[in-house]
């Protein structure tokens, strides 16, 4: 059997999910009596990556001063290299006690059923100038019409930290059936297809033309064994195009366009930060951990509107902090766009000889522009089975 890559600072995988199913039910009883606490999305997904193994070590809600140095210096106060905190801030800040259990409910589903049991490690104050500049670090930006930004600087001033035991994945294996895996399944996957050189392309939108030949470039110039296409299945911003059409958009493509047993698709349980270099860190981090040697950064990765420079998430990887840390390489990719001149999708730095005019450029951006205004996607931009699903959703609006 080939070996896969290490997870992410410890030798084995750490799901916090309980998977034995009585002591889970027990967990779950008992929690009726505990203390509860209405979570934010974006602590829920936290939630949803810990039970999966994606932020393995982690064993569960950080405290202050680890969440401020992971803010400033992408270091646990242990050593752990770590690109953003993970934390649950609430408005909820009383009767809560040191060393108590308790029980902290998923927002995302209806009549709000227990998610996870915390024990309470601390109760910190964090005021809203502290916020601001872990929001400065982390994002880059404190605009609040940034959508990651304008989110956290929503979520409340007090921080619970504490362990955290992991009763369910909230809605997405029943929302996303076949496609919604925790990281164990991923490495099982893996193990099964006998790859150890796996190449993870992370995205949020339905594939176009210059992702699809992403997959292709990077499994072809790194002679991977496959690609994991690995799709963002939680909260998305206003405007994007919703996991289900994604994800049946995705399967067709790689269904006609893509050799056989190349290919896993897959999705994971995330809200979409939008803080493009440290999200890319993230999605590095997780990648490991699901057992995948190299992820796809291209333009904008994690990017929205002009926040980040167009390859500023591959910059952060030559950081000394995060190569002494990550065993995970990236494939850095320049801007691809379809070539009129060779008729094809081609990674711009590898056509010298072409001017701005001969390109036609793509993005996801750009799709969903043309979409919502009726327009049918050109061949250059999308598969002609991917554009019709897409059209169906845009005309069902
Ligand atoms: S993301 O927010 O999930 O990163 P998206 O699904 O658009 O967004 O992108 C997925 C990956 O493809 C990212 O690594 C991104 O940088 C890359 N990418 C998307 N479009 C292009 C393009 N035209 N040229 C180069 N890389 C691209």
């Amino acid at each position: 059997m080939k070996n896969l890559i290490e997870p992410h600072g410890s030798d084995t995988l750490k799901p916090l999910y309980i998977e034995d199913s009585v002591e889970r039910e027990d967990l779950i009883n008992t929690s009726k009596d505990m203390r509860k606490v209405l979570l934010n999305s974006a602590a829920a997904a936290n939630v949803v990556m810990l039970g999966a193994g994606y932020f393995t070590p982690l064993s569960g809600f950080m405290d202050k001063k680890n969440a401020i140095s992971v803010a400033n210096n992408m270091l646990t106060t242990e050593g752990l290299f770590w690109p953003v905190p993970i934390i649950n801030l609430t408005k909820d800040d009383k009767d809560l006690n040191i060393g108590d259990e308790i029980a902290l409910l998923d927002p995302n589903m209806q009549g709000n059923p227990v998610i996870a049991i915390q024990k309470i490690s601390a109760v910190e104050t964090i005021t809203n100038d502290e916020i601001i500049a872990m929001a400065e670090k982390i994002f880059g930006t404190t605009d609040a019409s940034h959508p990651g930004v304008a989110n956290f600087l929503s979520l409340g001033n007090t921080l619970i930290s504490g362990d955290i035991k992991v009763l369910n994945y909230s809605y997405f294996p029943n929302d996303f059936p076949g496609t919604f895996a925790t990281a164990p399944e991923i490495r099982e996957m893996l193990v099964k297809a006998g790859w150890s050189k796996t190449v993870a392309f992370q995205t949020r939108n339905p594939m176009h033309r210059a992702h699809e030949e992403l997959c292709k470039m990077a499994l072809d110039r790194l002679e991977a064994d496959g690609v994991l296409i690995h799709m963002t299945l939680g909260k998305l911003k206003e405007g994007d195009i919703p996991g289900d059409i994604r994800n049946s958009a995705i399967a067709k493509m790689v269904e006609i366009y893509f050799p056989e047993n190349t290919v896993i698709i897959s999705g994971f349980g995330f809200d979409m930060l939008y803080a493009g270099p440290r999200e890319a860190l993230l999605h590095a981090v997780f990648r490991q951990n699901c057992g995948c040697s190299h992820l796809i950064v291209g333009r904008d990765h994690a990017g929205v509107g002009d926040y980040y420079g167009p390859f500023d998430a591959q910059e952060v990887f030559e950081l000394d902090v995060v190569k002494n840390s990550l065993k995970l390489e990236i494939f850095s990719a320049d801007h691809t766009a379809f070539s009129k001149k060779l008729n094809k999708v081609v990674m711009m730095r590898d056509a010298k000889d072409h001017s701005k005019d001969d390109f036609v450029l793509l993005s996801g951006t750009k799709v969903r522009e043309m979409l919502s205004n009726g327009q049918e996607l050109p061949p250059e931009f999308a598969r002609k089975e991917v554009a019709e699903i897409l059209m169906k959703y845009y005309q069902s609006l």
